[in-house]
């Protein structure tokens, strides 16, 4: 066997809910890094089972040990550990992600239920819109713990925030910490307080218009993309959720923002919304308490109050 061959991991089951572009897209990430056996699953008639032979048939190219099953029965993703929901309506230019509530909500309440039903002990990472709310909807639907069931947003939101400073800098994105915190719409909160270019804080780098700009460009960044190629995003939104569920395979403990239910930290009453958090075996681990100041409180505040306006919403198409 080449030296190239990755080693396999522990064998955890991880579904993906939705083949199409954010979830193809996640199984592929999550193939070349040899997480565990995926299982791929879509209503749609061969949609889930060619892409995943495709992704199994790009194997013996990139050299990863590929183990993807593409289905439509959910008795296939029986017992897995980590279940990611895509499925759901994509954004089309002149949508908001709220846009998207009332068909994603019934999507996702469906989705839910089957999860229940066969993964009763698996952690759920969410990626669909509007986020925030379709988190609400599976932690309902489901009922398990809060810790096992989160959002990918602020990987996603972070990345982005990260890629313009890096490029704005002319340095390594890998250099980049910057953090992000509250829901995943246009009123989301970038720290540049909290963020550094290698411990560097970047108001030491930049100046506070240029900073201002790039959170911005952050804060609009789906719907650029989605002006560019009349759809939503998917190869940064998938290689965010792959980085959650490796996260949690691995029990890293990494520190990254998460939409998160939180109660008592931040004062947010008990709803999901985005947080820095550590994410390992146990799911959310611990969230990251940061002493905000009245500015970046206010606009916490004024995003999490959004996030629960969708809540009530979700909970008046629930019931
Ligand atoms: C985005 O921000 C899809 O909401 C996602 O691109």
């Amino acid at each position: 066997m080449p030296l190239t061959y990755l080693p396999i991991m522990a064998k955890n089951k991880i579904t993906i809910v939705g083949a199409g572009n954010v979830g193809a897209t996640t199984a592929f990430i999550a193939a070349t890094k040899q997480l565990g056996e995926i299982v791929l699953i879509d209503i749609v008639e061969g949609l889930a089972e060619g892409k995943a032979l495709d992704i199994a048939e790009a194997a013996p190219v990139e050299l990863y040990n590929a183990h993807i099953t593409g289905t439509r029965d959910w008795e296939k993703t029986a017992n897995s550990d980590i279940v990611i929901i895509t499925s759901g309506l994509a954004r089309k230019p002149g949508m908001s992600r709220d846009d998207l509530l009332a068909k994603n909500v019934q999507i996702v309440k469906s989705v839910s239920e089957q999860v229940k039903k066969y993964s009763p002990d698996s952690t759920v990472i969410v990626v669909c819109n509007p986020l925030d709310a379709m988190v609400y909807t599976a932690a309902k639907v489901t009922g398990f713990a809060k810790n096992k069931i989160m959002g990918m947003a602020g990987a996603l939101d972070s990345a982005r925030f990260n890629y313009f400073l890096a490029s704005e800098l002319n340095v390594s994105v890998q250099d980049i910490q910057g953090v992000l915190m509250g829901g995943h719409g246009d009123d989301m909160v970038p720290l540049p307080r909290f963020t550094t270019v290698s411990g560097i804080p970047i108001g030491d780098l930049l100046e506070q218009d240029k900073i201002d700009k790039l959170i911005d460009r952050a804060r609009n960044g789906g719907i650029e993309i989605v002006n560019l190629m009349g759809t939503s995003a998917f190869y940064a939104p998938a290689a965010g959720a792959v980085k959650m569920a490796q996260a949690i395979i691995q029990d890293k403990k990494t520190v990254l923002s998460c939409c998160a239910y939180c109660d008592s930290e931040y004062n947010a009453g008990g709803y999901f919304v985005g947080v820095p958090a550590i994410l390992g075996a146990h799911g959310i681990e611990k969230i990251i308490e940061l002493d905000l100041n009245k500015n970046e409180t206010t606009q916490f505040e004024k995003s999490l109050g959004h996030v629960k306006e969708l809540a009530l919403k979700v909970d008046g198409l629930l019931s």
